[in-house]
């Protein structure tokens, strides 16, 4: 009984701290799968200002513009407008055969739905200071 009720104590204070604190929020903060934004218009970020390169083949590569107008939802995925194979928009990136693979490695007609929320692993770029200490050396700097 004393070992539950200190259980209970420790998860009320750490929601408490959760809540209280400057924790970082995600790029969508609240918003539900149904509404249209994914970004905060709030946040600055280094846009259309060149962009920051790759620090390794694998990194998924920064976004060099601003992304608070274009919508990720149960409904559509407005990056892909402009990234899709078959996309006309001049400059963009299409994005590789990687983003069509299942886990099983079969691959899709369209982006599978591991990479259909293109924010969870590119970010828009911004010269700010990592969140923890971080030893990383870049290829370049080797
Ligand atoms: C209106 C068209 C358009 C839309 C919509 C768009 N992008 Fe882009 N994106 C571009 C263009 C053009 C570039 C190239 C710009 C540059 O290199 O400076 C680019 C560059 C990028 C890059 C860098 C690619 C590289 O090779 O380094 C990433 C990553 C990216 N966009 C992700 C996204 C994500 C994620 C979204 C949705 C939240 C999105 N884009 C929506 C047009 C678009
Ligand atoms: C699970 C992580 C993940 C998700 C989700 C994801 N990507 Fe990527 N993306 C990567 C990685 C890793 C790379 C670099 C290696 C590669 O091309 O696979 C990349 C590369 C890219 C590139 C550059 C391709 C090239 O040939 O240089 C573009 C553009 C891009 N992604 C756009 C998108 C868009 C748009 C979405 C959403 C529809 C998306 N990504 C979702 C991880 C992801």
């Amino acid at each position: 009984m004393k070992k539950i009720s200190i259980v209970a104590l420790l998860c009320m204070f750490s929601t408490m701290a959760w809540a209280g604190s400057d924790a970082e929020h995600s790029l969508r903060g609240d918003v539900p799968l149904d509404a249209p934004s994914v970004a905060s218009h709030a946040k600055e970020w280094s846009v259309d200002n060149g962009k920051i390169n790759r620090n390794y083949p694998q990194q998924p590569p920064l976004v060099p513009h601003d992304i608070a107008d274009f919508t990720i939802n149960q409904d559509g995925n407005s990056c892909l407008s402009c990234h899709n194979w078959n996309s006309e928009m001049p400059g963009a990136t299409k994005v590789g055969i990687s983003h069509f693979l299942t886990r099983e490695n079969q691959a899709l007609g369209n982006v599978s739905p591991r990479r259909y929320f293109c924010t969870q692993c590119h970010v828009p770029q911004k010269d700010a200071k990592p969140l923890v200490a971080n030893m990383f050396r870049s290829l370049a700097e080797e």
